[in-house]
């Protein structure tokens, strides 16, 4: 790992070039209450730099300066905050591990004018309070010096971040080797969880028999708050309470991942509680599965991610108009987008470091073309509100995506305008076949592309409903309280 830390490095200092310093400031801690923190986890940014794991660093890179191209400052050694807290390198420390000229981070304030000097343009990762006001400060003395000295001190502040989300959205072999750990290990923990449900289970028991496998196997924490949905929890896409106790006939969706090396999979299964789907379960399963199945299989070098958005969306369209919780056709379905009734997010995101991986996903305005090394999720899925009985949808036909980008840049106006184009196109009810409300179904596999194609890194823990209930029927590995 240490050698793609210094990769990544050179690579940033080859974009800023000579003329450019950037700062990127690690993460902080934050208090959960009175002296304790919440769990602390290093920025992805500053990790992918770095590989640096202790709270409020700052790295400063500066190509070809005479004291060294990285310095990272770092908190100072201190018995006492040792003893209560923890080991920290300090400023030897980082300099022997982590190939830094190290300071101490009380320092950076007084040093970064000096590293600057002589630089126009700062790269900086703005949203630290303390870091920002210190930029700003670099701006005010980069005026004063300039006028008196005729030198460049950095006037121009610009976003390092789009440099950074260029780098991490292709992974390098060292970094898919410790996504494909994470993805193996995420896999291994769905398939207990499968195993070990049963009805009158609380959804935290699952949980925890899923999480155990991960901790056993060697990963220290989760890629993001797990969810453990059973019933109509399903249909609450980012639920985290988990304290609901499983019913006989449920449907239980989990969507849940371990970190390796920082690196997150992203995986969500959904399975029947007691081993069997029922018809209603299967008829909505079989159309998220389809819908997945075709938008994987689509992905290769030179396809991009709405590509798959576009082709999962019309088999979901096409499935819940053949099942009837829609009114009109697939076409009139697609084109008044109906479908969000039921499947409301994206199909896709990037992944790696963070679940929702940096990357931008559209270059000059076109959607981004898959590139060898890019990693991403496939994610479709159905949730059927358990209280509607039923559903009023306008007729306006619109682009989805022209829309999107107007309320993007002008807010609730263009939304309100939006809205009221639909009430004027007129509106059709439709109501929704009971034996349907309250399921909610997501499949969500880790995609990479490879030269020829792409690997399914989450491919162990089956789709297939038939393969779904004979892991069902396995023995789990761990025992079931009271059992
Ligand atoms: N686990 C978050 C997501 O699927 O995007
Ligand atoms: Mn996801
Ligand atoms: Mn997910």
């Amino acid at each position: 790992m240490a050698d793609s830390f210094q990769q990544h490095r050179q690579d940033l200092a080859a974009e800023i070039g000579s003329d450019g310093i950037a700062l990127i400031p690690g993460g902080v801690e934050t208090i959960r209450n009175y002296d304790v923190s919440h769990e602390f986890r290093q920025d992805s940014d500053f990790f992918h730099l770095t590989g640096f794991t202790e709270p409020e660093a700052a790295a400063v890179i500066v190509p070809g300066h005479p004291d060294g191209d990285y310095h990272l400052f770092v908190r100072p050694r201190d018995r006492e905050q040792e003893i209560w807290n923890g080991h920290r390198h300090g400023v030897d420390g980082a300099r022997e591990h982590f190939q830094a000229v190290a300071h101490e981070v009380a320092e950076l304030e007084k040093l970064l004018p000096q590293l600057a000097a002589g630089r126009s343009v700062l790269y900086h990762r703005s949203g630290s309070p303390a870091h920002d006001r210190m930029v700003e400060k670099l701006s005010e003395k980069a005026r004063d010096y300039t006028t008196r000295t005729g030198l460049p001190m950095p006037l121009t502040v610009a976003d390092v971040r789009p440099l950074l989300s260029e780098q991490r959205l292709r992974k390098a072999p060292s970094e898919l080797e410790s996504l494909r750990a994470a993805c193996e290990l995420t896999a291994m923990g769905h398939r207990e969880a499968i195993r070990f449900a049963r009805p009158d289970l609380f959804e935290y028991q699952v949980q925890a028999a899923m999480e155990y496998v991960w901790r056993e196997g060697g990963s220290s924490r989760n890629g993001y708050p797990s969810i453990v949905a059973s019933g109509p929890n399903a249909c609450i896409l980012h639920y985290v309470e988990n304290d609901r106790r499983l019913e006989d006939g449920d449907l239980v969706l989990i969507d849940a991942a371990c970190e390796v090396d920082y690196f997150s999979a992203d995986v969500t299964r959904t399975f029947p509680a007691n081993g069997k789907f029922t018809g209603p379960q299967m008829a909505i399963y079989e159309v998220v599965a389809s819908a997945h199945r075709k938008a994987v299989h689509a992905s290769r070098p030179g396809a991009t991610l709405r590509e798959l958005h576009d082709i999962a969306t019309r088999e979901v369209t096409t499935g819940l108009c053949e099942l009837g919780l829609l009114p009109r056709d697939a076409e009139d379905s697609m084109a008044m987008h109906h479908y969000r009734e039921y499947f409301m997010h994206g199909t896709s995101h990037w992944l790696g470091l963070d679940v929702h991986d940096a990357g931008s996903y559209r270059v000059e305005g076109k959607p981004r073309t898959l590139e060898t090394g890019m990693c991403f999720t496939v994610e479709p899925g159905i949730y059927i509100d358990p209280e509607r009985e039923e559903i009023e949808l306008s007729l306006l036909e619109y682009d989805y995506y022209e829309w999107s980008d107007r309320i993007l840049l002008e807010g609730p106006a263009a939304r309100a305008e939006l809205d009221e184009a639909k009430k004027e196109a007129g509106t059709v009810r439709h109501p929704v076949p009971q034996e349907f409300r309250g399921i909610g179904v997501r499949i969500e596999d880790d995609i990479y592309i490879s030269p020829d194609g792409h690997e399914n890194l989450t491919a162990q823990v089956p789709v297939d409903p038939v393969e779904i209930e004979a892991l069902w029927e396995e023995a789990s590995w761990l025992p079931r309280a009271g059992a």
